[in-house]
C-alpha cells in the first residue's frame, strides 16, 4: 500500500519548490519507511532546485533529517520499527573494495531505496537518496541509523549532512589532536561544525576566518579561540602572525572556493594537513607550484562526509550532545514548517541563518 504525504518537490530548473501529494510505498527488502519530525535545509537542496547537481527533476527535496522508523521490509532487523533515527547518504555496503579494505566510510557502492516514490504515477529522484521535506520517506534500512530518542529532533537531524561533514573534517579527516592548532575557514554551518569538532579534540587554537562579522561571533560561541576577518586582513598572514609566525597544524577549506583553497593551503605549518570539505564548482581551477607542494610537505585530504561512518558516530555524538559537550542546538537558526523552504532559501543565501530546520 502507498502512503499519500506531502512533499516539497522541485519540478524544474530554477523553478521555487513547491509542497505536493506524493506517493510513498510500504517498505520492501532492505529498506524503511521512516515518518520524518525535522530536516534541516541545506545549500545540496538548492544546488538540486537549480539543475546544478544533475537534470532528473522531479526532486523530492531535503535530507539533514531525524524521524522515527514506522515499518521496515521483510528482510530488515535494524533498524525496527519505533526506532528514534536519524538518516544517513551513505549507507555502508559492507562488500565493495573500500569495504573490504576495512575503510568503509570510503564505501563506493553505498545504498538507497530500490522503490520509487511518486508524484502523479511519476518516479520522483530524492535529494542525496534520502528526500525527507516529507511527512514519509523511504530510505535503504542502513540509511537510517538508531540515536538515543531523547535528542530533539531538529538539532539530531544535522548530524545527518552538514553539521556531521564539518565535525569529521576536524576530527576524523583532520585527525585534530590535544594542543593542535586549527584554521577554519568559511563559518556557516559545516565550519562551525569543524570549530565545534576541533574543541572537542582538545585544539589549543581554533581560529575561524569569514568575510561576515555576524559569523565570526557565531564561530566563537561554537569555540574559536581567535576571528579573522578576510575581507580586513589577509588570512594568510593574520594565521601565521596568530601562531607565533609558522601557521596552523591543520587548515580546514569550508567554502569551496579556489582562492580560499590557496589561503587554507599556505596558511598551514610545514608538514600540516589541509582539509578540503567546501565543495568547488566542476570549472574551479587551483594553480599552485608544485614545489610548494612538495617543500612544505604534509597532508592534502578531501573529506567525503566528514569521512563519517554513521553507525559509530551518530550514536556517539548525540550521547555528547545529550551530556552538553556538543552544541547542536545552536545550529538550529530557526524552524519552520513544510511550505516554508523557499523563502529559507533566501535566508540561506544571504546568510542569515546557519539552518533553517522543518519541524513536521
Ligand atoms: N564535503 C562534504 O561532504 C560536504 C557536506 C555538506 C556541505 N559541504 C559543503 O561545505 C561548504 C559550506 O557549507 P555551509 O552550509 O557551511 O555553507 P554556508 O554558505 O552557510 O557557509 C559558507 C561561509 O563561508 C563564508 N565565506 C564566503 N566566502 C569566503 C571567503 N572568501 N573567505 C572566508 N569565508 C568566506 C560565508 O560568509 C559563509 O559564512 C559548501 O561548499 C557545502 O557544499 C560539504
Ligand atoms: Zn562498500
Ligand atoms: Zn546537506
Amino acid at each position: 500500500m502507498a502512503h499519500e504525504v506531502r512533499g516539497v518537490v522541485a519540478a524544474a530548473k530554477g523553478r521555487p519548490v513547491t509542497v505536493e501529494t506524493i506517493e510513498v510505498p510500504d517498505p520492501g527488502p532492505g529498506e524503511a519507511l521512516v515518518t520524518v519530525q525535522a530536516c534541516g535545509v541545506c545549500h545540496t537542496d538548492l544546488h538540486y532546485r537549480e539543475g546544478g547537481i544533475n537534470d532528473e527533476f522531479p526532486f523530492l527535496l531535503g535530507h539533514e533529517a531525524a524521524g522515527v522508523v514506522e515499518a521496515v521490509g521483510p528482510d530488515v532487523t535494524d533498524p525496527a520499527p519505533g526506532d528514534f533515527v536519524i538518516l544517513n547518504w551513505r549507507a555502508v555496503c559492507g562488500e565493495c573494495r573500500a569495504c573490504r579494505r576495512g575503510r568503509p566510510w570510503y564505501c563506493f557502492a553505498t545504498a538507497n531505496a530500490t522503490q520509487p516514490m511518486t508524484l502523479d504515477g511519476r518516479p520522483l529522484s530524492p535529494a542525496l537518496g534520502i528526500g525527507a521535506f516529507a511527512e514519509k520517506t523511504l530510505v535503504a534500512a542502513g540509511q537510517a541509523t538508531k540515536v538515543d530518542a531523547r535528542a530533539r529532533p531538529e538539532a539530531a537531524g544535522l548530524l545527518g549532512c552538514g553539521v556531521m561533514a564539518g565535525l569529521g573534517a576536524a576530527l576524523l579527516t583532520g585527525e585534530v589532536g590535544p594542543g593542535d592548532s586549527v584554521a577554519v575557514f568559511g563559518c556557516g554551518g559545516v565550519g562551525d561544525a569543524a570549530v565545534a569538532g576541533a574543541r572537542l579534540a582538545g585544539a589549543a587554537r581554533i581560529i575561524a576566518v569569514d568575510l561576515d562579522a555576524a559569523k565570526l561571533d557565531l564561530a566563537t560561541a561554537f569555540g574559536a579561540t581567535d576571528t579573522v576577518n578576510a575581507s580586513e586582513v589577509d588570512p594568510v598572514e593574520a594565521i601565521r602572525a596568530l601562531t607565533g609566525g609558522h601557521g596552523a597544524d591543520v587548515c580546514i577549506e569550508a567554502v569551496g572556493h579556489p582562492e580560499v583553497m590557496e589561503q587554507a593551503f599556505y596558511a598551514r605549518d610545514l608538514a600540516g594537513t589541509l582539509v578540503q570539505v567546501g565543495v568547488p564548482n566542476p570549472d574551479m581551477r587551483i594553480d599552485l607550484a608544485m614545489i610548494d607542494f612538495f617543500g612544505r610537505g604534509g597532508r592534502l585530504k578531501p573529506s567525503w562526509y566528514g569521512d563519517c561512518l554513521p553507525t559509530r558516530d551518530f550514536p556517539l555524538l548525540i550521547d555528547l550532545y545529550l551530556q552538553g559537550r556538543l552544541d547542536l542546538d545552536r545550529f538550529v537558526s530557526e524552524t519552520i514548517p513544510l511550505d516554508g523552504v523557499e523563502e529559507a532559501f533566501g535566508r540561506m543565501e544571504r546568510g542569515e541563518v546557519l539552518r533553517s530546520v522543518v519541524v513536521l
